[in-house]
């Protein structure tokens, strides 16, 4: 393998990682990298000190350099970098998988028009290969449904409120000391996150572009102590769930959001900061693919995949890696959340007043909504009762019906349970 030079932009955790596991490499060298602030105290050896740069014309315009590793995160100017980068005969490494959910289309086609390759395995599940599976071995199948998790600074922070009993905002800031987290945080709990990672993961197991718009999402940020108690109670654990599903008409259902995940489930038993991929499709029938998803080093062992892939084919083909470039054209069909059918975990307060549940009762059967089950949790000081329900499944739109038409209750939690 001829000695590949390599640009880093961004030496943060993933950076920091990358630069480490490097160094036990003879056959990539580290030209350049980049950061914001050149006067930061920083992890590097003194002999490494003048790679560092705060000009990133001696990454992106650098003809020593043939291969670009953005670890920047955010949209600008990690775009125009990469872009310049590609004009300028690089090929790129990225872990932006904010980047790639909304701009992928239009940076897979320039990079096609510059035969070169964007290469991603750390921006989708961290240390998980899951990228190039599904673009290779995976290939003669049809995928038809994933079920992830893909988030590992939400897993960590509901399994530790689930084992623990622990605070939120006080798990959300070790998630943050370990590096899991983004620079905003916001991304991660409010499900942005995990929703740039099942929009590109989608639209390369489908075949059809997923559009960020067209997915659905809600955080954990809602979810309490007592939901996490009530689903144990039920023989389950609640986690936040990257689903996408596709029929044969090419309509596909795309969203993130909490879940009750049933004990019986692997997903259910997927804790702390690893990740899991459950892909779907024929002839392979369900795989699992599970692994750390978030942090330093399981990050940098997919950069560094990726790097050495591309380095692997220089020299020997003027088209390299073309299993791994994305060329979708058909753009997938949307799904509407309130089409889709779930089954629902529905806490309530209502009024200790007779007939209240019947009204419940009621306004289900009137919207085609049957029950697995109901339980009553005693009678409050207030004369309020707590109520918690689980459905059989039902559409979106009618349990939201069910919700608006019963005006006597407060809704606590309203969680889709995984089947
Ligand atoms: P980070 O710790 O915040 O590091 C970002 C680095 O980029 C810093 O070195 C920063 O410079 C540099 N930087 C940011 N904006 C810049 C600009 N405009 N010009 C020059 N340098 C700039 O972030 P991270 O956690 O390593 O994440 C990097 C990327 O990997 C993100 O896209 C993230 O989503 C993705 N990712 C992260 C993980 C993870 O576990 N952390 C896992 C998978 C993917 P300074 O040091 O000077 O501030
Ligand atoms: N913030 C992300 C997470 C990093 O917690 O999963 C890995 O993409």
């Amino acid at each position: 393998m001829a000695k590949v030079k390599i640009g880093i932009l961004g030496f943060g955790t993933v950076g920091g990682g990358v630069y480490k596991t490097l160094r036990n490499f003879d056959d990539v060298e580290i030209k350049k990298i980049l950061v914001r602030d050149i006067t930061k105290p920083r992890n590097i050896s003194d002999e490494d000190k003048h790679l560092l740069t705060d000009n990133p014309d001696e990454i992106i315009n650098n003809p020593d350099i043939d291969i670009v590793v953005e670890l920047m995160g955010g949209l600008e100017p990690a775009s125009t970098y990469i872009k310049t980068a590609i004009e300028n005969g690089k090929h790129i490494v990225t872990a932006n998988k904010e980047l790639l959910a909304k701009q992928g289309k239009e940076l897979f086609e320039f990079a096609e028009k510059n035969n070169k390759v964007i290469l991603y395995e750390a921006a989708i599940a961290g240390g998980i290969p899951v990228i190039m599976p599904v673009k290779t071995i995976l290939a003669g199948n049809k995928i038809t449904k994933i079920q992830a998790i893909l988030n590992g600074t939400t897993n960590y922070i509901l399994t530790k409120m689930d084992k623990d009993g622990a605070d939120y905002s006080v798990v959300l800031k070790e998630a943050q000391e370990m590096g899991y987290a983004e620079a905003d945080p916001t991304s991660d709990v409010e499900g942005f996150d995990a929703a740039y990672k099942i929009t590109t993961l989608a639209t390369i197991a489908f075949g059809k572009r997923v559009s960020i718009n067209n997915v659905y999402r809600e955080g954990i940020s809602n979810i309490k102590l007592e939901d996490i108690k009530a689903a144990n109670e039920l023989g389950h654990k609640i986690k936040l769930i990257a689903l996408a599903s596709i029929d044969e008409q090419g309509n596909a259902d795309v969203r993130v959001h909490p879940m009750l995940v049933p004990n019986n489930l692997t997903l259910a038993h997927i804790d702390y900061v690893t990740n899991a991929v459950e892909i779907s499709g024929t002839p392979i029938g369900k795989i699992v693919l599970s692994g750390p998803g978030a942090g330093e080093f399981p990050t940098a062992s997919s950069v560094v995949g990726d790097i050495l892939a591309i380095a692997s084919e220089f020299d020997r083909t003027d088209y390299i890696l073309p299993m791994m470039r994305c060329n979708h054209t058909q753009a997938a069909i949307p799904v509407d959340i309130k089409d889709t059918y779930n089954k629902y975990y529905l806490s309530f307060t209502a009024p200790n007043t007779p007939g209240i549940i019947g009204k419940f009762g009621s306004l289900c059967a009137a919207n085609n909504i049957s029950l697995q089950s109901i339980v009553q949790k005693g009678v409050q000081d207030n004369n309020t009762a707590k109520v918690i329900v689980i459905t059989e499944l039902c559409k979106e739109d009618d349990i939201r019906k069910v919700i608006a038409g019963f005006s006597e209750c407060t809704v606590n939690s309203l969680i889709r349970v995984a089947i």
